[in-house]
């Protein structure tokens, strides 16, 4: 035995980590490998401000009056979808969180007034209850208030990341705390500090940048803009709030971009690389810091006690608390959701048990009395969240009053989102000149993002996967082909809005805006780092090059992405990123005024590698990072390669099973002898197909099998957008796997002949028998002879709202 493991197994831990700590075999070679020496990391501390002598003189007399099961239910979170202040009274847990898919009483779009009501219900219900601890309430304000409605949304972080300009990021920390503090809340999960290494992970864009020294200055000016500094004998004032430092540790650097995935790195990689923004956040005052989901060389973050304690906590001197993520704990090698002892003992202060609060607050109060968790575990834990919320100035007779629901979208916050909209655009072509768009030219400005509120703002904003955000939703922000026509006209331009590319007089230019549609977390995951057009913006591009129409393209994405052909067919090519609601920064910069010169000339740089060909992670760039062309230096862009270099058709696709009329690669459409199928114009040319069932039969959609569990657990549904236009008697079968539902009696109840959107919860398919694990049919519809259906999409997707079990007639 090494002399840490003594130390560990005479303190009563052996036995809870075992699978960590296990002496001999596979274990404990494993348990090596992922075992921090935190002498090697860089040394840190929280501000002596964090308290003061007094401060934990009063939590030490708090906690003297408090009962065990008081203590242990400050280390449980809750979210606001699966408990009521009622439920505080037996239950007196230490936080609520609204996570991404839940808004105040059932509403996603509830407004700023509706969340302060919301969080003061909480609050008085903890403070009359138990030992009288206001709760401390979390949500995830990762780019503005992103869940509310009319809050200012600035760009995703990779945005951000192009700026280079930490002081630009302290001012959109300060904007976004003022709005969180206006709606009642203390406390925003952000910022996120990963370094993605390889961007098919879906939350590349969270990431800032590659280069681990830019993260670090922007961990410091983030946290000293949410927070403000740490002032000794001060509370955090009414405009601030409490930053999360997130996720720890290698979030970003996790094996082939996998979602919660392992880390497979050396000790000195995980340092230098993935690090590096944590004694910078921890330095400026970082009060909360969230495990991560992921795993380092095998080992969950969640249980892994050299990295929660011996290094966060120790080397690096975080005198805050650490909250675990989204059940997170329930990933630990024996553990469950309701019961990790583990992740407990191995450092973490508050477990995230949204709608598992109580199961585990039951078991951990056992494990407490029976001194499964040590008292001074307990005890350390309970301490580090009571002197965050004294410092957040939630305790005592007079509380820093937060929640008067005014600033949402105030016009200095929007300001600095515009700001920073321009500066994080990246020209990366720009050939014979063709931007700035000239005054008086007559513009199209086309393509599926051009007017999509949606697609520019991305996952986390009003729910967490973003799909349904609409232009109604920010009153205050425009769509980027809004203000590119808007900044025309007041120039004597001719701009005009056609998402579709259709125009009456030939435009001398058309700036076509497209990319990727709105994603979160694993839902962002793909098997390499091709572009795929599939609202027909190639075609789009290919007509109007055809009629001698120069091409600006406006690219949306969550990361760089290999565009060879777009690029080419392109004269002038913009990566725009996920900029948020304020379209304006694009027109500040790719609209010259009467004078001939835009508003801001481009300032923004590569944060990654764009890459050359689909490949991952990038080693050859297209161009690297900090690539970035600017007016005053313009260079002609050639040919760049259009070969992907990997095999698209054998990745496991994403949820898009079925895209406008056709069965991207790589599934495939089968259909029985029955079932015959043309072309139609649904809502645009050929964008759907028309299915007729001559006798009884099924169509079918094939391809390497998928696993959906994840999908299933998380509320996504089956979306079918379609066109019922026949319907006969008898049962209509829609399948997923060996799942199958008769969806007849809610077919009857859609309108027939017109378009309309059929989800269906995939857990309905679970019950429906369907190992969900391997899912080599995601879809088989069958039907009875005289069914007409024209079908336009079949996709997997999450919105805030789940859908009931259709009966089965
Ligand atoms: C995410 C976190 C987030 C939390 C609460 C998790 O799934 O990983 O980043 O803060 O949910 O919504
Ligand atoms: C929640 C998110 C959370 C995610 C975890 C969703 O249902 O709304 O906040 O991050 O689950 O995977």
């Amino acid at each position: 035995m090494t002399l840490r493991r003594l130390l560990l197994a005479a303190s009563g831990l052996m036995a809870l980590t075992q699978p960590v700590l296990a002496a001999d075999g596979p274990g404990a070679a494993q348990a090596d490998r992922a075992t921090a020496h935190p002498a090697q990391w860089p040394a840190a501390h929280s501000p002596a401000a964090i308290t003061d002598p007094a401060t934990e003189a009063q939590i030490t007399a708090l906690m003297a009056r408090m009962t065990l099961a008081q203590k242990v239910g400050q280390m449980i979170q809750a979210d606001i979808s699966a408990i009521t202040p009622a439920d505080l009274q037996r239950y007196p847990l230490g936080s609520i969180l609204a996570g991404g898919n839940s808004g105040p009483y059932g509403n996603e779009r509830a407004g700023g007034a509706d969340w302060a009501r919301l969080v003061g219900e909480y609050r008085a219900a903890s403070a009359k209850s138990g030992a009288g601890i206001p709760i401390i309430f979390g949500v995830d304000a990762v780019h503005g208030h992103s869940n509310l409605p009319g809050a200012t949304i600035f760009p995703h972080n990779i945005g951000l990341g192009a700026m280079h300009d930490p002081a630009l990021v302290q001012k959109i920390g300060a904007a976004t705390a003022a709005e969180i503090a206006a709606t009642g809340i203390e406390w925003t999960f952000a910022p996120t500090l990963a370094v993605p290494q390889d961007l098919r992970w879906g939350r590349s864009y969270e990431g800032y940048a590659a280069d681990p020294a830019l993260v670090a200055a922007y961990a410091r000016a983030m946290v000293l803009g949410l927070q403000g500094p740490l002032r000794a004998g001060q509370a955090v004032d009414a405009t601030h709030v409490a930053a999360t430092a997130k996720h720890f540790l290698a979030d970003g650097g996790t094996f082939e971009g996998k979602d919660q995935g392992d880390a497979r790195i050396t000790e000195a990689q995980l340092v230098a690389t993935h690090a590096q923004g944590y004694p910078a956040a921890i330095d400026a005052g970082a009060l909360t810091v969230m495990a991560s989901f992921s795993s380092w060389n095998g080992v969950k973050n969640h249980g892994n006690r050299s990295l929660l304690t011996g290094v966060l906590k120790g080397r690096m001197g975080f005198g805050g608390f650490v909250v675990g993520d989204w059940n997170g704990h329930g990933q630990v090698e024996g553990c469950t959701v309701t019961a990790c002892a583990a992740s407990f003992n191995a450092g973490l202060d508050m477990a995230m048990a949204p709608d598992s609060w109580k199961g585990l607050f039951d078991s951990t109060l056992a494990q407490a009395q029976q001194g499964t968790i040590p008292a001074a575990r307990i005890d350390d834990a309970v301490r580090r969240i009571l002197r965050v919320k004294f410092k957040l100035g939630l305790m005592g007779p007079a509380p820093v009053a937060r929640g008067d629901a005014a600033g949402l979208g105030a016009p200095a916050h929007l300001a600095i989102a515009r700001e920073a909209v321009a500066k994080s655009l990246v020209l990366l072509k720009n050939n014979g000149g063709l931007l700035p768009l000239k005054p008086g030219a007559r513009v199209l400005v086309a393509g599926p993002g051009a007017d999509s509120m949606a697609m520019q703002a991305g996952g986390w904003t009003i729910t967490w996967q973003g799909t349904d955000t609409t232009a109604a939703d920010f009153p205050h922000g425009q769509t980027i082909g809004r203000a590119l026509v808007d900044a025309l006209g007041q120039v004597g331009g001719q701009a005009t809005l056609a998402p579709d590319g259709q125009f009456a007089q030939k435009p001398d230019v058309a700036v076509v805006v497209y990319g990727e549609s709105p994603y979160a977390e694993f839902q962002g995951d793909v098997a390499n780092l091709a572009f795929r057009p599939r609202n027909g913006e190639d075609a789009l591009i290919a007509r109007l090059k055809a009629q001698g129409i120069p091409v600006v393209s406006v690219f949306l994405s969550g990361r760089p992405l290999f565009a060879g052909s777009l690029i080419n067919a392109s004269d002038a090519f913009v990566a725009a990123w996920l900029p948020g609601t304020q379209g304006a920064g694009v027109a500040d910069v790719l609209v010259a005024g009467r004078d001939g010169k835009p508003a801001r000339d481009f300032a923004g740089t590569l944060p990654f590698p764009w890459p050359a060909d689909a490949r991952s992670p990038v080693t050859k760039p297209l161009f690297p990072a900090g690539f970035g062309l600017t007016y005053a230096h313009p260079a002609p862009l050639g040919r760049v390669n259009e070969d992907p270099r990997v095999d698209l058709s054998a990745a496991a696709s994403d949820n898009l099973w079925f895209n406008r009329g056709q069965a991207p690669s790589p599934w495939h459409l089968g259909l029985d002898n029955a079932v015959t199928s043309r072309s139609i114009d649904l809502t645009a040319q050929e964008d759907a197909r028309q299915f007729t069932w001559a006798a009884p039969g099924a169509l079918a959609i094939d391809g390497p099998p998928v696993d959906l569990t994840r999908q299933a657990d998380e509320g996504f549904e089956v979306r079918l957008d379609w066109r019922i236009d026949a319907l006969p008697a008898g049962p209509i079968k829609v399948s997923v796997g060996t799942g199958s539902l008769d969806v007849a009696s809610l077919l009857r109840l859609a309108p027939q002949g017109a378009v309309t959107q059929t989800r269906i919860p995939l857990r309905c398919f679970a019950q429906a028998g369907a190992d969900l694990k391997k899912v080599g049919t995601p879809l088989r519809i069958t039907a009875p002879q005289g069914f007409v259906v024209t079908l336009r999409n079949a996709r997997v997707e999450a919105t805030g709202s789940v859908a009931a079990c259709p009966t089965q007639g």
